[in-house]
């Protein structure tokens, strides 16, 4: 009997073991199937909104919450449409096929025009591809679409000298930082007071690292004269104080705010040819504050970090870009603005990038992101162009809570230790400028 029953439990268990099993994985594909049947991907609700727009979000229009580079073709956004036509130029699959997605002939008429407009930039025949009621835009978007096809403009005061001032003097291959700074014509004493602040040209002493390390300072202007709009004729005196301080580049294209784009590309194609030695680049406003000594503390200890990696990798480029960066930020709709881009112009969430108030990134990374713009068509605001850029590169803007572009906090402004941990902010005039620049020589005793 007992011999039986041993059997008889042997003969439940074969039986009974398979089918346990099964139900275990039947219960499983089940769950995976519920899972992967009732996953919704995350909604990204709050979206950063560029500076510039009211609290009205009524106002907000709809975009896309997918990827920013987008194979498909945004049929009615302008700057969409011209991208997506250089995007398959230069697409190496592609190349040479230049009929759009779905077959309709535009695409190519686009690339037959640009050919046209490399050869006479300023010509208006060549001005805005098939976009209707143009007229309806505001003026300074109009304007940019007019001249957004060119992107080569002279020199009118150039510096070529400037890298290879005092290289004998101090031993030095080429500068640790080169600040390239926008300014306006008519903005004298903003420049005035970087040079005697922030702005010293020469060896300039960290905080902490009291080795000097050579320091630049260059300002970038455009054009701004009776010519280009109602402006006073103040080139006589811009010839004398370039004479005196020789930190001048000058362009010839109007100064206006979607044309600073052009500041950043022609700034690079100055760095290429004349001072490619240098080793940073800061990029920032007149109207900002930084503490230079710190940033140089800051670059000097980046730059020992990578010399020390690049022993051990062959990694020669080191591909630094710092700032406030912004995250998921949406065009402003807004037309009273400023930054007002029409849905019209530019469909999509924008790209990483850090606020224009200041940024710092490498020499070796300015000069491919010089070659990258060749593919990336202009866009109106500067920040959001090289975000673009940097993207296609492959590269993420670090972000450094140093850089303050939206300022500290009101009750701590007039504090000079709570300077103590910030690199750059936004905004100050040229006499809190000089104030500041007083004050934090003493912030080691905070
Ligand atoms: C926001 O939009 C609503 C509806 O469009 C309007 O009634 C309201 O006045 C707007 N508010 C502001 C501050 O513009
Ligand atoms: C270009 O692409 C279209 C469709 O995408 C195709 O019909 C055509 O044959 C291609 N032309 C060449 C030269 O590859
Ligand atoms: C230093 O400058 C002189 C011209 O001023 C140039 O010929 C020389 O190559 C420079 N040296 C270095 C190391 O850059
Ligand atoms: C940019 O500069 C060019 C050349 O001076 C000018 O034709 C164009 O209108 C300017 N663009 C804007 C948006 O002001
Ligand atoms: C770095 O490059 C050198 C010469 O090109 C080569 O001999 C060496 O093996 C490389 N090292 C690494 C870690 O790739
Ligand atoms: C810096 O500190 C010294 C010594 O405490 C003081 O005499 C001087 O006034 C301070 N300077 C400023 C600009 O605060």
């Amino acid at each position: 009997m007992g011999k039986c029953c041993k059997c008889n439990r042997r003969l439940l268990c074969m039986c009974l073991l398979p089918c346990m099993m099964t139900g275990h994985l039947l219960v499983y594909v089940m769950v995976s199937i519920f899972v992967t049947i009732s996953y919704t991907p995350p909604k990204i609700n709050v979206h950063y909104i560029a500076p510039g727009i009211s609290s009205n979000s009524s106002a907000l229009a709809s975009h896309p919450l997918g990827p920013f580079w987008n194979l498909r073709l945004e049929d009615s956004a302008l700057w969409n449409q011209l991208q997506h036509a250089w995007d398959r130029q230069h697409n190496p699959i592609l190349r040479g096929n230049t009929t759009g997605v779905t077959g309709k002939p535009r695409v190519k008429l686009l690339s037959e025009i640009e050919e046209e407009c490399l050869s006479d930039c300023m010509s208006h025949k060549c001005s805005v591809p098939r976009m209707d009621d143009i007229n309806s835009l505001p003026e300074q978007m109009r304007a940019f679409i007019r001249s957004m096809h060119c992107r080569e403009y002279p020199l009118l005061i150039n510096q070529p000298d400037i890298c290879k001032r005092n290289n004998i003097s101090f031993g030095l291959e080429g500068p640790m930082l080169l600040m390239a700074i926008k300014s306006q014509v008519g903005n004298f004493e903003n420049r005035q007071a970087i040079r005697e602040t922030w702005g010293r040209s020469g060896l300039v002493k960290g905080e902490s690292n009291k080795k000097g390390l050579l320091v630049y300072t260059v300002f970038l202007l455009g054009r701004q004269d009776s010519s280009t709009g109602p402006h006073p004729d103040l080139k006589n005196l811009l010839d004398l104080e370039n004479q005196k301080y020789g930190d001048i580049l000058q362009w010839d294209f109007r100064d206006t705010f979607f044309n600073l784009t052009l500041k950043d590309l022609l700034f690079w194609n100055w760095l290429e040819e004349y001072c490619p030695t240098a080793i940073f680049v800061f990029k920032g406003d007149d109207d900002v504050f930084v503490r230079t000594g710190a940033l140089l503390d800051y670059l000097h200890k980046q730059w020992e970090e990578h010399n020390l990696w690049k022993a051990y990798t062959n990694e020669t480029s080191m591909n630094l870009f710092v700032g406030d960066v912004i995250n998921n930020a949406m065009p402003n709709r807004e037309p009273s603005t400023k930054y007002y881009i029409p849905e019209r112009f530019y469909k999509g969430v924008y790209p990483s990038y850090a606020g224009g108030g200041g940024v710092v990134y490498t020499v070796s990374l300015a000069l491919r992101l010089k070659e990258m713009s060749e593919k990336v068509r202009l866009f109106p605001i500067d920040d959001v162009y090289l975000g673009m850029c940097l993207h296609r590169l492959g590269i993420s803007p670090s972000h450094h809570p140093g850089f303050l572009t939206f300022d500290l906090p009101a009750t701590h402004r007039n504090n000079p230790c709570s300077y103590s941990s910030v690199l750059l902010v936004h905004r100050r005039t040229p006499k809190q400028m000089l104030t500041l620049w007083k004050q934090i020589q003493n912030l080691s005793q905070c």
